[in-house]
């Protein structure tokens, strides 16, 4: 897949902070009016605090006034190309049922974000 989302998604990819993992990935998030926002991992000496380049890019795209999104592509160097953890599911899941992909060196793969988070955790259970 070579669009502008996917281009936007290894640039930040290229930004990572990953000293730790060496494992560096970048997000971009597509709002529904054309935006595009990005995300990179930063892992902290304190391992748990490393924040996910999917959640650093939702969270970056709220703080400008986004709530909705069309697509999220997530680009790692392995093969397989690695699809969102599941906290990220979660977090994307709150602003709608968006197409991921997951982009690598060799191969790329698509779902929506409901085939890979069924059943999930929404407003709707919080009355
Ligand atoms: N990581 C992400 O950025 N996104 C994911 O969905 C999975 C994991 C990062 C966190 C950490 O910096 C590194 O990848 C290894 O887990």
């Amino acid at each position: 897949m070579t669009d502008s989302l996917v281009a936007a998604a290894r640039a930040a990819q290229q930004q990572a902070y990953a000293p730790y993992s060496r494992y560096r990935v970048g997000a971009a998030l597509e709002a529904d009016d054309g935006r595009v926002y990005t995300g990179c991992n930063v892992e902290n000496a304190s391992y748990g605090l490393t924040i996910c380049a999917e959640r650093a890019a939702v969270f970056r795209a709220v703080a400008d006034g986004a709530r909705r999104f069309r697509r999220a592509v997530v680009v790692t160097d392995s093969d397989p190309p690695g699809p969102p953890c599941g906290a990220c599911r979660q977090v994307l899941a709150e602003f709608g049922d968006l197409e991921v992909a997951a982009v690598g060196p060799r191969a790329e793969r698509r779902w929506r974000l409901r085939e890979l988070l069924p059943e999930a955790f929404g407003a709707e259970h919080v009355t």
